[in-house]
């Protein structure tokens, strides 16, 4: 997709079609009448008419939609779209009018995810060129950069379909080619927001990519390869260790997995190491490759176990980050380490009851082969810090249990260290991507006990996403670290008016801004 900005009035710009965004203003009146009645006001609420501002400043924009807009039919709603064709005074060929939902607190995650519904509603009707209009007034004050990155950030994620494997996918002829974006201000200086939107967008697609893959075509060696040529495209230094460097550094949580597989393991490091980065900080970014989950010899029911091809997700979203850094280029050194492997029932698979002993030197009673991914991880963390690294974070498809706590809507995320929590949470108000804090406190240490080994890897009847984290957090000892379970989050089982369902790439635009924000 070709990305340029433009500052002519919109009412100006030659394209198939304008997109305005229409907010509502109603709900800024109905929370005043809330604050006056203690917010008991039901009937007065229901009655409480749609009041669409169409979000730009352009006389001739307002005019063209002034009919639609007293029809009734025009309110506001968030992702409504009411389609206009030759809108008088206007150059475009046809104008959309997109619902952005209320004014009140309209962010600039609304704007990427309405971005993203543009690209999705007018793909669908073979348009394959728009210019969106950065929403003006009306309580949408977003900076122009911020909403530049985000109108691109949405639009590029909004493009991914997941379709690859259809012979009638229709990617050719529904497919947008350029996106005006259409904003007040330098428009030579926001030529780096969108370049840094795309690299954004772009990467998390790159991940979507991996996720969306089935296990045949993407066995550990596989994503291996796909990580080396895109370290080779981008300048990062790629490593990819084997079942026999594996086992010399004696890694017998991640090798107890890896052994039951005819699919040899793969240990993927990925470094950028930029000149003149940050003293003293490295960051080790440490995620789950699962590339089938069968959950071993503890099998999972038949009954959505295809789902669990989407059990790398938090591997291929280091890779996808690790992409967006090495085009970002900020200041900072990062590795990251993906542990790839399947897990599966064979006569070589570990078995219920073994005890294997961890890179660490811990061991590990294995109670149940399908809480695999924090054997895994256990070995990734300390391999990262082995190499050096001062503060982690991982990602992974870790447990259902985050699923009954969360949902589909947060993700999962731990903390050892409250100012490592806090510089992430920062990010992830620019990424506009939801997580939710979970505890780590020493009374859940009790569930991990063992009566033969160090730590037993199952247990716990309730708490089971706190259990995988207390787990991981004897491997990340004393180094400050973060665990991401995206396990609810990975993979969406519905579309969304902004994005396909199918693989999310949740949680890398976080990741990405945590990095940028130690630079
Ligand atoms: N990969 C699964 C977790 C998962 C569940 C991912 C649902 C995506 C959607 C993980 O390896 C697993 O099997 N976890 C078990 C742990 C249990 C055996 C302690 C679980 O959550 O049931
Ligand atoms: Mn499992
Ligand atoms: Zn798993």
């Amino acid at each position: 997709m070709i990305t340029n900005v433009a500052s002519s009035a919109p009412s100006q710009i030659e394209t198939d079609c304008l997109v305005v965004v229409v907010l509502d203003r109603a709900n800024n009146k109905k929370t005043e009448t809330e604050k006056v009645r203690g917010g008991t006001a039901p009937e007065n609420a229901e009655k409480a008419k749609p009041a669409p501002v169409v979000a730009t400043a352009d006389k001739a924009v307002h005019a063209a939609a002034a009919d639609a807009i007293a029809s009734g039919e025009v309110t506001g709603k968030a992702f409504e779209t009411t389609l206009l064709h030759r809108p008088a005074g206007l150059k475009a060929k046809r104008l959309l009018l997109l619902g952005g939902g209320p004014a009140k607190n309209f962010s600039a995650s609304d704007l990427r995810k309405l971005a993203g519904a543009a690209v999705r509603t007018l793909k669908a009707k073979s348009v394959r060129s728009f210019a969106f209009t950065a929403p003006e007034g009306a309580g949408a004050r977003i900076v122009p950069d911020t909403a530049v990155r985000a109108i691109v950030e949405g639009a590029i994620i909004g493009s991914f379909e997941p379709g690859y494997y259809k012979s009638d996918r229709a990617t050719e002829e529904q497919k947008i080619d350029a996106l005006t974006i259409v904003v007040k201000g330098d428009t030579r200086a926001l030529k780096s927001s969108i370049e840094t939107g795309r690299i954004i967008g772009e990467s998390q697609n790159f991940t979507r990519d991996l996720v969306n893959e089935p296990s045949n075509r993407m066995t550990p060696a596989i994503l291996a390869e796909r990580a080396q040529k895109m370290a080779e495209e981008t300048g990062l230094k790629c490593e990819v260790l084997g079942p026999e460097e594996i086992r010399d550094l004696k890694m017998g949580a991640f090798w107890g997995v890896a052994q039951g597989s005819d699919e040899p393991p793969a240990l993927i490091v990925l470094r950028y190491e930029p000149r003149g980065a940050a003293k003293g900080v490295h960051l080790g970014l440490v995620g789950k490759g699962i590339t089938f989950d069968t959950g071993g010899i503890s099998i999972k029911p038949a009954d959505g176990m295809e789902k669990m091809k989407y059990d790398m997700a938090g591997g291929a979203t280091m890779i996808g980050a690790m992409r967006a850094i090495a085009l970002l280029k900020p200041k900072v050194t990062v590795t990251a380490v993906v542990m790839a492997t399947e897990n599966m029932p064979s006569g070589k698979a570990q078995k219920p009851g073994d005890v294997q002993i961890a890179m660490s030197g811990k061991s590990i009673e294995i109670i149940n082969t399908d809480a695999e991914g924090r054997l895994v991880l256990a070995d990734g963390l300390t391999y990262a810090r082995q190499l050096g690294c001062t503060h982690l974070v991982d990602a992974a498809t870790l447990t259902g249990a985050v699923v009954v706590a969360l949902g589909y809507v947060n993700v999962g995320i731990f903390a050892s260290d409250d100012r490592m929590y806090e510089r992430f949470a920062k990010g992830l108000k620019q990424s506009g991507e939801k997580m939710w804090r979970l505890p780590l406190d020493d009374e859940y240490k009790e569930l991990l006990k063992s009566s033969i080994a160090d730590m037993a890897n199952s247990g716990a009847r309730y708490g089971g996403a706190i259990f995988a984290a207390m787990f991981l957090k004897e491997f990340a000892e004393d180094t400050p670290w973060i665990h991401l379970d995206i396990a609810g989050t990975a993979w969406m089982e519905e579309q969304k008016p902004w994005m396909a369902k199918g693989p999310s790439g949740i949680a890398l635009r976080s990741l990405v801004e945590f990095v940028r924000g130690w630079a």
